[in-house]
């Protein structure tokens, strides 16, 4: 029986970014389907019933498929340069728990699967949870099927080359029947759990988040030749909008607003560019208060555009409303974990998308720095073992 700490220690190698550091395992590439494959086997080893579905979540079952049964899972896809724990602690730890179950010779009442969501943080094709969104119908088919990666592949073909049919993407009633529950393990991204304290929490709730695009054009032109004064650079303009981005949200209590990816068009040093997409990242728990949010920074980016030659377009690319946890699951969860706090997280989660349609809840495990989306995010090996622990005894309680 290998423990958690183990089995992270066997993909430790794999998806790792020799340049950004850390990992970098987007959905689909070489790396998340080595980890799809590493989990197939790890089920099968287990003697658990492997199957992929129409969205390409990967299923792994502790007794029959059926109706109303316990699932809990999490993503093997990282954002770029990302943390070792950030999706594979959940899917190490669901296996653990199995494994510590089937030791205690658990006899459960309904069956329990492992689910594997891809794309959880749209690092490809832009869209956080797009397995469980199109799962749940939380976005629109053709919007997905049509969604391009940084190299112009769409989800349709980028899918279809991994097995799935695009006609049968999109809305699964059938799979979504067999969630009767969903618990998600996952580490915390916050610095919500002090060192001496408790390793483990129960998740409230999700802030409210979403991403819109920004396109700013200008005058492509040469760097030489092209006088200051004469000049339509869109960079110029994207660069005080990153600044009005940090100061609108910086403005308002609770908000939490990002650019963490500029493109400029066509990209050359010595070339003025012709357009600079900028993606924005802004998260409150009110939605009136994001749109507003919203406004006040197209407003200021318009502005900015005007005064530099140029134009600037907004495109909102996904939301998700603030999410709070199924009460009733989650004060039972508590139960079986007495004396672990609750917290909330700004971080989304597929359990986040599931939320809004079967009764769901997170476990978090205590990450000291709180640095996530980083190569620094870190789980000591204790809080790993404390988490898949913690994991075993929610899942018990609720089989
Ligand atoms: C996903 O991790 C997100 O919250 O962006
Ligand atoms: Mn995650
Ligand atoms: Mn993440
Ligand atoms: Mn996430």
């Amino acid at each position: 029986m290998e423990t958690v700490n183990q089995l992270l220690g066997s993909i430790k190698d794999v998806g790792r970014d020799a340049v950004r550091g850390g990992y970098s395992r987007a959905v689909y590439s070489t790396p998340e389907l080595d980890l799809r494959q590493w989990f197939i086997e790890q089920a099968q080893q287990r003697g658990l019933g492997v199957e992929t579905d129409r969205n390409g979540i990967i299923w792994a079952w502790w007794g029959k498929p059926q109706d109303g049964a316990l699932v809990t899972g999490s993503h093997l896809d990282s954002v770029p340069g990302g943390g070792a724990f950030d999706g594979p602690l959940g899917v190490a730890s669901a296996l653990t728990a199995v494994d510590v179950l089937v030791s205690r010779g658990l006899e459960p009442g309904r069956s329990l699967a492992i689910t594997v969501f891809p794309e959880e943080e749209g690092s490809r094709f832009g869209v956080a949870c797009l397995g469980s969104r199109l799962l749940t119908g939380a976005i629109d088919v053709d919007k997905a099927l049509n969604l391009r990666d940084v190299d112009g592949n769409t989800f349709a073909d980028v899918a279809r080359r991994n097995g799935l049919d695009p006609r049968h993407v999109g809305p699964d009633p059938e799979a979504m029947a067999r969630i009767g529950d969903f618990v998600e393990l996952h580490v915390e991204q916050g610095k919500g759990l002090g060192q001496g304290g408790p390793a483990i929490a129960v998740g409230s709730s999700i802030l409210g988040h979403g991403r819109w695009k920004l396109s700013v054009s200008g005058q492509g032109n040469h760097a030489g030749t092209t006088l200051m004064a004469d000049r339509a650079d869109p960079m110029v303009a994207a660069a005080q909008i990153v600044v009005a981005v940090r100061d609108t949200a910086a403005g308002q209590p609770d908000a939490r607003a990002t650019v963490g990816r500029l493109t400029p068009v066509p990209g050359g040093t010595n070339v003025i560019a012709s357009r600079v997409d900028l993606w924005l990242d802004a998260r409150h728990p009110d939605d009136a208060v994001t749109a507003q949010l919203i406004e006040s920074i197209y407003s200021a980016a318009r502005e900015i555009a005007a005064g530099e030659g140029c134009a600037v377009t907004l495109t909102e690319e996904s939301y998700s409303d603030t999410v709070h946890f199924d009460p009733v699951l989650s004060r039972r969860i508590g139960e079986l974990l007495p004396g672990a706090p609750v917290l909330a997280t700004g971080a989304g989660h597929d359990a986040g998308v599931l939320a809004g349609h079967v009764p769901s809840a997170m476990l978090f495990v205590r990450n000291p720095s709180g640095i996530s989306h980083s190569p620094e995010e870190y789980v000591a090996d204790e809080d790993a073992s404390a988490g898949a622990a913690a994991l075993a005894d929610v899942l018990e309680g609720l089989l």
